[in-house]
């Protein structure tokens, strides 16, 4: 086999920039490397591309291992112009090849290269492509390392490609880890420490999207593939990602109010996550509950998520009376979100949040998020359009994120 490939099928076509490359602020004084591969299936396919200065280079390389005009996938994990630069140049070349990618990376990639008249294949969390004989699956990775970004997994082959996720900035020639001729376990941490520490819950969910899949090689978009003990890098990220508790045990105080169920559910599924994150929850739904208790169980508590569905522009049954029981002294810098079910503007949601910011908790909201964890994601406060089952997943993300924002 040669030594670009990473199985009889799949071969390395990126681009090695050994170049001080500058980059969100940093200068990358080992270089990095841009990692693209070609899946050479009975419908070939492209995951990812190399930088936007070395797009011409990089086409007229791929035109030399394949008919570029047979190509049928164009697979884009993360619109940074380091991964999707040569994007148009490839596209231009390979008139047939439909785009692959998340909703929102096709929104990107359309503003950003005038794509405008290529097709354009959505996929979600779990979807499938087969290639023929190579079997693609795909995981949503939101801000590992932005909004759009997914990653690939070979299921037959059992490789992931990771894109940012498991990358290390240095310029390696040699491709794999074990015959790697550089040291490179530190600069790997380092890369976690600048680009994925920041999005530390993003990270935990990402770590259990990935638990049950077996993995054989990580072949991310810089550095050296992983081929390897690929589990270790995992476990890695796994260790780094943790919060340090001092084993003092969490409490949350979920309290609810809801007219036909829906919002019950979001609570019930919050719950789940908590207590699987080892957190100690009570769930009170209003209706039924002693006011007083609640309140005397959320002073005591570190997190507290109250949730309402909208009834005319309002909170439904006693949530309200709930908040004017609590005073601030008592609640206050503990970790508060809101989440309800709503039918078309969710009214309720926001005026809770009113009473969450008087009573000076620490309010997990968009606003929240951007500073903190430098994400424009919504996934607080938890909005969910009438169903709760539609949105499991992301009320089972919102569940795990709050988890990990307790210290
Ligand atoms: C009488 C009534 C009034 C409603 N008013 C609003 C409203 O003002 N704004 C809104 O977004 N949804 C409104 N809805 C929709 C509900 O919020 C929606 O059905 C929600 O899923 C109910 O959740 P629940 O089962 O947790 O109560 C209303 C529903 C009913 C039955
Ligand atoms: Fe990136
Ligand atoms: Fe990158």
């Amino acid at each position: 086999m040669e030594q670009n490939n990473l199985t009889d099928k799949i071969k390395w076509v990126g681009k090695v920039d050994d170049r001080k490359v500058p980059f969100h602020r940093l200068i990358l004084e080992k270089g990095t490397t841009y990692n693209s591969y070609f899946i050479d299936a009975k419908k070939p396919a492209v995951i990812d591309t190399v930088d936007i200065m070395f797009g011409k280079e990089y086409v007229d390389h791929l035109s030399k291992l394949t008919n570029l005009a047979e190509l049928e996938y164009i697979i884009i994990n993360h619109v940074e112009p380091d991964h999707a630069g040569a994007l148009p140049a490839l596209a231009a070349k390979a008139p047939k090849a439909v785009i692959v990618c998340t909703k929102l990376a096709e929104d990107e990639l359309k503003k950003m290269f005038r794509l405008y008249n290529r097709e354009f294949l959505i996929v979600k969390d779990g979807d499938q492509l087969s290639l023929g004989d190579v079997t693609l699956e795909f995981i949503e990775t939101p801000y590992l390392h932005t909004a759009e970004t997914m990653v690939t997994y070979a299921k037959e082959d059992e490789i992931l490609f990771s894109c940012d996720i498991f990358s290390t900035h240095i310029a390696n020639i040699e491709l794999f880890n074990d015959i790697a001729q550089q040291e490179y376990e530190e600069d790997f941490k380092v890369y976690y420490d600048l680009i994925m520490a920041p999005h530390r819950p993003y990270v935990r969910n990402m770590l259990k999207k990935i638990e049950a899949l077996p993995i054989k090689m990580i072949a991310p978009s810089h550095g050296y593939i992983l081929r390897e003990n690929p589990q270790k890098y995992i476990e890695v990220y796994n260790e780094k990602s943790k919060l340090n508790i001092n084993n003092k045990e969490r409490k949350v105080v979920i309290a609810y109010a809801t007219m036909t169920g829906n919002t019950g559910k979001i609570a019930a599924l919050l719950s789940n996550q908590l207590s699987e994150a080892g957190i100690k929850v009570s769930v009170f739904h209003l209706k039924d509950a002693n006011l007083s208790e609640v309140a005397e169980r959320m002073r005591e508590s570190d997190g507290i998520l109250i949730g309402s569905s909208t009834r005319y522009g309002d909170m439904v049954g006693n949530v309200e009376a709930l908040l004017k029981m609590l005073k601030a002294e008592e609640v206050a810098g503990k970790s508060a979100a809101v989440f309800g079910s709503y039918g078309w503007s969710g009214e309720a949601i926001a005026h809770i949040e009113d009473y969450l910011v008087q009573l000076g908790t620490k309010v997990v909201n968009q606003k929240f998020l951007i500073q903190n964890l430098g994400v424009d994601d919504a996934i607080f406060p938890l909005r969910v359009k009438f169903l709760a089952e539609e949105e499991k997943e992301h009320i089972e993300d919102a569940g795990r994120v709050f988890a990990e924002l307790l210290q």
